[in-house]
């Protein structure tokens, strides 16, 4: 008799950057988002008890959950119920850093739930939508995701989201270089969400009045570069960055690494993601992307590039 090991079926999934139309997007409006080259990578395989190592943390899920449970462990029980799945022993490699707005969670969750629906396809069971149960991952953590971030997670390149819809493929007349830097450590999604929705509710006609031009920056944006203005795309991200001060989600840091790369020749630069920390995000020139990097090494931020085309 043979004692074979259970298959692994495997998953994988991207991070992203918001070019414009964070939080707005909550209420409705469009954003436009580029999935990353790297995100997140999963391996399942059936078990006898269900169970995420996350990096270095295990989670393991008892039958019935405690009001104790972690977040990560409710999200990958929220998952395995969306998908219909039994138990299954997962681990996820992460490729980008967590809680900094670059999409890691949701990376996590679309990769988790291809690797699950490939083992479910295997037994010859129904394979439910990615994106249903990597949302209900999502919601957890974001309690009000926009599905701005799965959406990125599981079609990758250049995308016009808007809540409920289908995502639009863009397709940009010319390539968008981009710069990313870590700033800072992020505030979680969540409290910023939910701190956008209490300062909304405190003063309704300012806050509509600052995710209504967002909104309209985004409208202006997409044909930017459908049609390869990237000099006007550049200039309504930085507008967009500037509404996003308005509305409480910038930092000190963010802020100055902003100025610092319009400083050094970016077309548009702006926080991206949830803010409260995290990432900057940089529209360049070839010309200049070597004077942004340098700008932002030199004052100790990691930094990525992205070509988007
Ligand atoms: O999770 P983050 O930091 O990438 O933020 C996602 C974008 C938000 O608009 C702030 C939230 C959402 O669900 O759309």
């Amino acid at each position: 008799m043979t004692n074979a090991l259970p298959q692994v079926y495997r998953g994988s999934a991207v991070g992203k950057v918001i070019l414009l139309g964070e939080h707005a997007v909550v209420y409705g409006s469009r954003a436009i988002v580029v999935g990353l080259d790297r995100g997140a990578e999963a391996e399942v395989r059936a078990a006898s008890v269900a169970e995420l190592l996350l990096g270095a943390e295990r989670h393991r899920l008892e039958q019935t959950p405690s009001a104790a449970e972690l977040p990560a462990a409710r999200a990958f029980r929220a998952l395995l119920a969306t998908l219909g799945a039994g138990n299954v022993a997962a681990q996820v490699r992460l490729g980008i850093p967590a809680g900094a707005g670059l999409g890691a969670s949701a990376a996590i969750g679309v990769a988790l739930a291809r690797a699950v629906t490939g083992l479910l396809g295997a037994r010859g069971l129904p394979q439910p939508a990615v994106a249903g149960a990597a949302l209900a991952w999502e919601n957890v953590f974001h309690g009000n995701a926009s599905g701005v971030d799965t959406a990125a997670a599981e079609h990758a390149g250049c995308l016009s989201f808007r809540r409920g819809e289908l995502p639009q493929k863009l397709s940009p007349a010319r390539p968008l270089e981009l710069v990313v830097a870590l700033v800072e450590s992020g505030a979680s999604t969540r409290r910023m969400v939910e701190g956008v929705a209490q300062r909304r509710s405190a003063e309704p006609a300012r806050m509509d009045a600052l995710l209504d031009g967002i909104a309209a920056l985004v409208a202006r944006a997409q044909p930017c570069l459908e049609r390869g203005d990237q000099l006007e795309l550049g200039q309504l991200m930085t507008q967009n960055h500037e509404l996003l001060v308005q509305l409480g989600v910038s930092t000190p840091k963010l802020d100055r690494a902003v100025r610092s790369a319009l400083d050094s020749g970016a077309l548009g630069a702006k926080l991206t993601g949830a803010g409260g920390g995290g990432c900057a995000l940089a529209l360049v020139e070839k010309g200049c992307r070597s004077n942004v990097l340098q700008t932002w090494r030199s004052s100790g931020l990691e930094c990525w590039e992205k070509r988007a085309d």
